[in-house]
């Protein structure tokens, strides 16, 4: 188990990819993200997870400078929007999210969505990608488990991650072991449900025993159940409060108990339906 914010799981390819970051969905451009980002890193962050269409990397670039933290020491994601999809446009996209970002280097890369026919195509330019050393590891988002089978069918590099959404009410027990059986690392988006798990009266009970809050019950379950967790705040307090999550371990009854709260219930859209951004 991990035991501090900067722990980390060891990708297929050897890369050392925090448990624990930051997310910066709907996180405005400018003085919000930039801050947001500052204030993860001053309290021991060292994973941010940014995409072309939050169209916040070039604030996100900034708050990294602006942090005093080497460069080497962080782990940047980003990820390929779906109108960007296909083998040249995907390497395009790429140079735009290095360049906003300033940095000459990305530590993931991501498919954002699957769509439908062109994932392979834009697997092919990640994997160029990889082999040229411009990103240290590549891998998918919200790819189900018979996505997943068809990209392996072809792939030259097996995906190191798949980020997808993952909390109690969506606990996606066939994708996770899947994944662990193929060596690829998953990793919840949303783990908060946008905050709709707050209010949950198994988790505020659970909360209530270890003296934790529900977020942070939420983010150590993500952590026991080996998924990599990346809770976005952009306020200061919620921020230290969501890391704050080494000091207590849930029991496997209360474990138990979270998953059993699942419904197969989605905040974001089902990947199969998914089309915005996609010409197909
Ligand atoms: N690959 C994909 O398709 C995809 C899709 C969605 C998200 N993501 C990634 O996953 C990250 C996290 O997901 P998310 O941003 O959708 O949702 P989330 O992390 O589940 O929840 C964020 C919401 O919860 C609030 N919050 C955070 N910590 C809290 C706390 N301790 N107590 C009470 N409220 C709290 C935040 O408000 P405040 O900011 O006001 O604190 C915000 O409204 C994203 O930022 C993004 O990087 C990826």
């Amino acid at each position: 188990m991990p035991t501090s914010l900067t722990d980390t799981t060891k990708l297929h390819n050897g890369v050392e990819m925090p448990w624990f970051g930051l997310g910066v969905f709907k996180v405005k451009e400018g003085s919000e993200v930039v801050e947001s980002v500052k204030a993860a890193i001053k309290n021991g962050y060292r994973s941010i997870d940014t995409a072309a269409i939050y169209q916040n990397e070039e604030g996100v670039g900034q708050g990294i400078r602006e942090s005093g933290v080497p460069r080497e020491e962080l782990f940047v994601t980003s990820k390929v929007w779906n109108s960007d999809q296909g083998y040249e446009s995907a390497l395009k996209a790429f140079d735009t999210s290095l360049q906003k970002l300033g940095l000459d280097y990305l530590d993931l890369y991501l498919i954002h969505w699957p769509g439908k026919t062109k994932f392979k195509e834009t697997w092919k330019a990640l994997e160029k990608l990889y082999k040229d050393g411009r990103v240290r590891a590549i891998g998918v988002s919200n790819f189900k488990i018979h996505h997943l089978d068809e990209l392996l069918k072809d792939a030259e590099i097996q995906p190191m991650v798949n980020q997808v959404e993952y909390h109690p009410h969506l606990t996606q027990k066939d994708l996770l072991a899947y994944c662990q059986n193929h060596g690829i690392q998953l990793e919840a988006w949303s783990p908060l449900k946008q905050g709709q798990l707050l209010d949950d009266s198994t988790i505020k009970e659970i909360a209530a025993k270890y003296g934790k809050t529900p977020a942070q019950v939420i983010l150590r379950w993500d952590l026991q159940t080996k998924v990599v967790t990346i809770p976005k705040s952009i306020k200061e307090h919620r921020i230290i409060e969501n890391a704050n999550i080494f000091d207590f371990e849930l029991s496997e009854d209360d474990m138990n108990k979270i998953d059993a709260l699942n419904k197969n219930e989605r905040v974001g859209s089902d990947p199969d339906t998914m089309r915005a951004g996609f010409e197909e």
